[in-house]
C-alpha cells in the first residue's frame, strides 16, 4: 500500500489541526501545522518591531526573512511537534491572541508565502504526511491524493476558540474572539496570493454540529479508501 499526501484546509478554528494531528497518528504519518509557521513569522515580526498596532515595516520584515529559522521538534511527552523560532520554543506565544490578531496580515505577503510554501513542499517530498492550512490542497500540494475542506459557522468557531483561550488562562471576551474570527475569515478569503478556497477535488466537512469522534472516523475511513486506491 502506497503512502499518500493528505491536505486539510479550511477556516480558522474549525478544529482542522486537532483532526489532522489525530489522523496522522492513526495512519502513522507526519503531521505539519502550517498555521504555526505563519504564526512564528508573525511573532518574529512583532519581536523585531516590524508589525504591531501602529508599526508596519513590511519592507524590513521581507529583507529579514532569511534570518528566520523555523523548525518543528517532536515532543515525546505531548505526542506532537512544537514550533521553534530561531532555536526557541514558541508554542505558547504563537497561539495567543496578539499573534492571532496580526497573523492574517503577515500571511498576505507574497514573499512570506513563497518562503513557507517552499519549506512545506520540501517537508512533503516523501509523502506519508498530513498537512493543514489554507492553501495546501490548492497551492502547496495540488496533487495531494486526499483533500479535505473544513467549515463551521463563525459563532461556533469563535465559541470553541474562546473556551480554548479561557482554559489557557487568557483574559478574552467572546465578542473579541468572534471579531477576530470574522476578520481572519475576511482577510484569508480575500487576499491576493493563495486565498482560502476549497480545492475542486476536496471533500467539504461542515462540522458546526458534528462531534470530533464522528468527524475523525469519517475522515479516517475516507483516507483509508484513498490509500487502498493508491
Ligand atoms: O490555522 P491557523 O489559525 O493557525 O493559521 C493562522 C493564520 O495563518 C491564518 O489566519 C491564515 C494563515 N495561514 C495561511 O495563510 N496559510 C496557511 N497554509 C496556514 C495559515
Amino acid at each position: 500500500m502506497g503512502k499518500i499526501t493528505i491536505a486539510i484546509d479550511g477556516y480558522s478554528s474549525t478544529g482542522k489541526s486537532t483532526i489532522a494531528k489525530q489522523l496522522a497518528k492513526l495512519l502513522g504519518y507526519v503531521y505539519v501545522d502550517t498555521g504555526a509557521m505563519y504564526r512564528a513569522v508573525t511573532l518574529y515580526a512583532m519581536q523585531k518591531g516590524y508589525i504591531g498596532d501602529e508599526v508596519e515595516k513590511v519592507d524590513e520584515l521581507i529583507a529579514d526573512l532569511s534570518n528566520i529559522n523555523l523548525q518543528f521538534e517532536y515532543n515525546e511527552d505531548l505526542g506532537f511537534s512544537e514550533m521553534y523560532l530561531n532555536g526557541v520554543n514558541v508554542e505558547k506565544e504563537i497561539r495567543a491572541l496578539p499573534v492571532s490578531k496580526l497573523v492574517s496580515k503577515v500571511a498576505t505577503l507574497e514573499e512570506v508565502r513563497k518562503k513557507l510554501v517552499a519549506m512545506q513542499q520540501e517537508m512533503g517530498k516523501e509523502k506519508g504526511l498530513v498537512m493543514d492550512g489554507r492553501d495546501i490542497g490548492t497551492v502547496v500540494f495540488p496533487d495531494a491524493e486526499f483533500k479535505v475542506f473544513m467549515t463551521a459557522s463563525p459563532e461556533k468557531r469563535a465559541f470553541r476558540r474562546y473556551k480554548e483561550l479561557l482554559d489557557k488562562g487568557e483574559k478574552v471576551s467572546y465578542d473579541e474572539v468572534l471579531k477576530n474570527v470574522r476578520y481572519r475569515d475576511y482577510i484569508d478569503s480575500n487576499r491576493k496570493f493563495s486565498p482560502l478556497k476549497r480545492a475542486e477535488s476536496a471533500i467539504e466537512f461542515d462540522n458546526s454540529d458534528m462531534g470530533l469522534k464522528e468527524q475523525l472516523e469519517r475522515i479516517y475511513n475516507f483516507a483509508l479508501r484513498k490509500i487502498e486506491e493508491t
